[in-house]
């Protein structure tokens, strides 16, 4: 019996620590995806790293019903393909104007995305490494 009150009290330590975890104020935005972590070296994927962080911050406002600024992001090919200013991601360039947006840099007729603010720096350090190490699907 004894180890069964030990047992429920683990269980609510654990999930109070869960649910405090969730309401980090250090994360900006509502980026809440659950991004398998990198291991040194490896190459991140657009599917497994990048795609479940897309959906979250940039898709409702970048699909195929509401393209905004022509950019369809609710597929691999269309985050590769172009907007209506021309293609966002060069594989292996660390300028490429999706990268220096989500950094918030300035680029000319193009406000900062996520406009209302930045994404968490682990999501824009795991998008900076995929672009970087070649934009793989
Ligand atoms: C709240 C809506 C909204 C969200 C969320 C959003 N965007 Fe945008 N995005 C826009 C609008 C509006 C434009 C049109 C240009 C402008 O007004 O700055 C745009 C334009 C762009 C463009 C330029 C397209 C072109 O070719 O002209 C890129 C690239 C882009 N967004 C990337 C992103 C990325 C990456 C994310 C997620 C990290 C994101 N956006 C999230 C609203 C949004």
């Amino acid at each position: 019996m004894k180890k069964m009150v030990q047992a429920v009290l683990v269980c609510c330590v654990a999930l109070v620590g869960w649910v405090l975890a969730g309401c980090d104020p250090s994360t900006q935005t509502e980026v809440r995806a659950r991004v398998p972590a990198l291991a040194p070296g490896e190459t991140p994927s657009y599917r497994v790293h990048v795609a479940p962080l897309v959906a979250e911050a940039c898709v409702p406002c970048h699909n195929p019903s509401a393209a905004l600024g022509g950019y369809n992001m609710a597929s691999y090919e269309g985050v590769m393909g172009s907007g209506t200013s021309g293609v966002h991601v060069v594989p292996g360039d660390r300028n490429s104007t999706l990268l220096r947006l989500i950094r918030r840099e300035p680029v000319p007729g193009i406000g900062p995305m996520p406009p209302a603010g930045p994404l968490p720096p682990d999501a824009i350090a795991i998008i900076e490494r995929w672009v970087e190490a070649g934009a793989a699907p």
